[in-house]
């Protein structure tokens, strides 16, 4: 027998090819109440249902969607049961960040193989529309990762829900894609899901930031950014760092009990326009002090958007080697200090916005003061 090894010569071979993100599945208290806030303030549109009338006995789920944003609102019908524990323990929050896949199988494979805790084996289902296949895998906290192949499927979202063909209270505005989801893990835990998502699930590092790049007086952070091969699925990982009192990590962790889902970013191609809206439509987001505004040209240079626009609205810029890109943040968007989203702009840049980290912690501090948590 030969023991002559050949060094590895074959180019790395990405072993979990995703398409995008499928949907984000939120667990919540009432879901025909929070649909109809993401359909009247974030303006997207209800296309699919799923419950008792459909035969669901358990719960009751709302597709909404806006171009490639999707997301599941579900609500359990029952006091027991694994949705009504999520609920219960976390609040309304995120429960599964779906990826698209062409093989679900091979997807749950790769994945369990190289230790992914297997949350649901691969499954047909099918309906008058076709076949899709799901799988799902758990993630931090009590965060999953569902596996979805649709490419034998034509229906409105998955087998069993029936298409709602107009929705009259949508008011569109503007939001096309997921751009990245971020987690809040635990103290020290940063670097095990680091290594979840590039061991586990094939993913890269993309970026990262220490203690120095995202401290203000009183709190800091640490994130390092996870991009899987082809770009498309971005998920930055926080996790608290050491100042003078409770960072809005910890205020997180503490009202959410444990790791979750903190922001979801959705990236639109007029911010000035898509804010506008929104605020109009009733989101809240975070205000930022007039002296941000001040200093900002001196920071990012010519832009093309009216630095008083963006200071009406509270936009924030920043600069990297690449290009700009513009991004606001929302309150909270439930009584909770948990979930809130991102909405943002790129033109060029790739990065986070880590110059405007500063000037956002602090807006945050200012909120969490008024809850009486810093
Ligand atoms: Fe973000």
């Amino acid at each position: 027998m030969s023991t002559l090894t050949h060094p590895e010569i074959e180019k790395k071979k990405d072993f979990l090819p995703l398409n995008g993100t499928d949907y984000v599945e939120f667990y919540v208290g009432n879901a025909r109440q929070a649909a109809y806030y993401y359909r009247a303030a974030f303006g997207m549109s209800l296309v699919a249902y799923a419950g008792p009338e459909t035969g669901l006995r358990d719960r009751a789920s709302y597709v909404v969607q806006q171009d490639k944003i999707r997301f599941v609102i579900t609500t359990p019908l029952r006091p027991d049961g694994e949705i009504a524990g999520h609920i219960h323990r976390h609040g309304d929050g995120v429960r599964d960040v779906a990826l698209w896949v062409d093989d679900a199988r091979q997807a749950w494979k790769e994945t369990t193989k190289r230790g992914a805790r297997s949350i649901l084996e691969p499954t047909i289902q099918k309906d008058e529309y076709g076949t899709v296949c799901i799988s799902t895998v758990a993630t931090y906290g009590d965060t999953v990762h569902t596996f979805v192949e649709r490419k034998d499927y034509s229906g409105p979202f998955l087998p069993g829900y029936r298409a709602i063909p107009s929705d009259a209270q949508a008011r569109p505005a503007g939001l096309r894609y997921v751009d990245h989801i971020v987690g809040n893990v635990g103290w020290n835990e940063m670097n095990r899901w680091v290594d979840f998502y590039r061991d586990t699930m094939g993913f890269e590092l993309y970026q990262h930031f220490d203690d120095k790049d995202i401290s203000t007086e009183y709190s800091a952070l640490m994130s390092k950014v996870m991009s899987n091969g082809n770009g498309r699925v971005k998920f930055p990982i926080n996790e608290p760092a050491e100042g003078r009192r409770k960072s809005q990590i910890e205020e997180y962790l503490e009202f959410y009990h444990g790791s979750g889902v903190q922001h979801i970013a959705l990236a639109t191609d007029d911010i000035l326009k898509t804010v506008a809206l929104l605020k109009q439509q009733g989101v809240e987001f975070l205000s930022v002090p007039r002296s941000y505004y001040a200093e900002l040209e001196a920071r990012v240079g010519k832009i093309d958007e009216p630095l008083d626009e963006l200071e009406r609205l509270g936009v924030l810029v920043d600069r990297d080697e690449e290009g700009y890109m513009l991004q606001i943040f929302t309150r909270p968007v439930e009584d909770r200090p948990t979930l809130f989203f991102e909405i943002i702009q790129r033109k060029g840049s790739r990065s986070f916005g880590k110059g405007n980290f500063k000037a956002l912690f602090e807006a945050i501090e200012r909120e969490q003061a008024a809850r009486g948590n810093l």
